[in-house]
């Protein structure tokens, strides 16, 4: 036994000494599990790549996938970095101990601190909206208001809305309780259900269906309007900013983050890429920028957005509803849903 760690302590001897000059050769590889599904090779990654050497290894699934998959693999995960599309998820790995604290400076002076979490633990790298999109032919924005609004009558056989299991459903769908409560949440989202809206499980799908007659109005994240406006700048569909502060605390978002996982290997180059990601370079809204390359903000609030989506014009977000907080409602979210008979798939 003895004689075995001598030897094990030998083994690492010869691996510290040669590590330096190895480093110096190879910058090494990030490893990211990334909820974005936009491909993996996404082009603020490539230019990461080119800028450093360092090779970026993303593997992707679902965010609840992924933080299973942090959770099941504990200290053996080969995470450096997990990039979430929902703050909710962050947080809840953070709070379970999966995210270790980040101190940088550039960190904290180029993310708005709303959108970071207090100690460090991860960091919102880009935004996205989830607003009422309408077909300009059959509505008029001035009967638009609120999510809450559109539980009204009148849209009875209007509404695309997407299904329960999606992620995107159950984050709007706690921010609403936590504006309002469980049991006036419950009757909105009962309106809605009672308006019997089209379930269709992808965003895209859901505008294209407001665009074509099929539906009037939509539930849809923004850069899903900002890639089809990319192609088409006359695509027949609006966005209309929901709960604007004349209704409402502001439209609700969500953001695309990352924290460096405890368990990583790679810790500087972990840090090193989300450094890329916050940098002015990164935030940019060019397609080689983090937000730029799909449609989304910047978390820097000093860095103007992409060109589409800046036609969309200025709104105000929900900054009332903490971006740390986003996790703590989910499974509350996701009962509700079920009690008030919200669909779990496409109909
Ligand atoms: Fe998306």
């Amino acid at each position: 036994m003895r004689a075995l760690s001598i030897f094990t302590a030998a083994i690492l001897l010869i691996a510290v000494s040669l590590t330096p000059s190895a480093a110096q050769d190879d910058p090494g590889v990030v490893n990211v599990y990334s909820a974005r599904h936009y491909g993996a090779l996404e082009a603020p990654f490539v230019a990461f790549t080119e800028m450093t050497g360092i090779e970026v290894r993303v593997s992707q699934g679902s965010p609840r996938a992924l933080l299973e998959r942090l959770r099941a693999e504990g200290e053996q995960t080969p995470a450096d970095v997990f990039l979430a599309i929902d703050a909710g998820v962050l947080s809840l790995a953070a709070e379970e101990g999966l995210l270790q604290p980040v101190e940088s400076e550039l960190l904290t002076e180029n993310i708005d601190e709303s959108q970071r979490d207090p100690d460090n633990l991860w960091f919102g790298l880009s935004q996205r909206v989830r607003t009422i999109m309408y077909n300009p032919e059959f509505v008029d924005p001035a009967e638009l208001s609120t999510y809450a609004a559109l539980a009204d009558e009148q849209w009875q056989g209007r509404l695309c809305m997407r299904p329960a299991t999606h992620i995107y459903t159950v984050s709007l769908v706690s921010s609403l309780i936590y504006h309002l409560g469980y049991d006036e949440t419950r009757d909105i989202v009962s309106g809605w259900v009672a308006n019997a809206p089209r379930y269709i499980n992808s965003d895209t799908r859901m505008i294209e269906t407001v665009a074509a007659g099929g539906c009037d109005v939509a539930l849809a994240n923004h850069y899903y309007l900002g890639r089809l406006r990319n192609e088409d700048p006359e695509y027949p569909v609006e966005i209309f900013w929901a709960n604007q502060p004349d209704s409402g605390s502001g439209t609700f978002y969500n953001i695309n983050g990352a924290g460096v996982t405890t368990a990583a290997r790679n810790v500087e180059n972990a840090v090193a890429f989300i450094e890329f990601l916050a940098s002015d370079e990164g935030q940019s809204g060019a397609p080689e920028g983090f937000p730029g390359s799909n449609y989304e903000y910047p978390t820097n609030f000093a860095i103007a957005p992409n060109d589409v989506i800046a036609t969309f014009g200025e709104f105000q977000l929900d900054l009332d509803y903490p971006l740390w907080e986003y996790g703590s409602l989910q499974a509350t979210a996701v009962q509700l849903l079920e009690e008030a008979g919200y669909g779990f798939s496409e109909n």
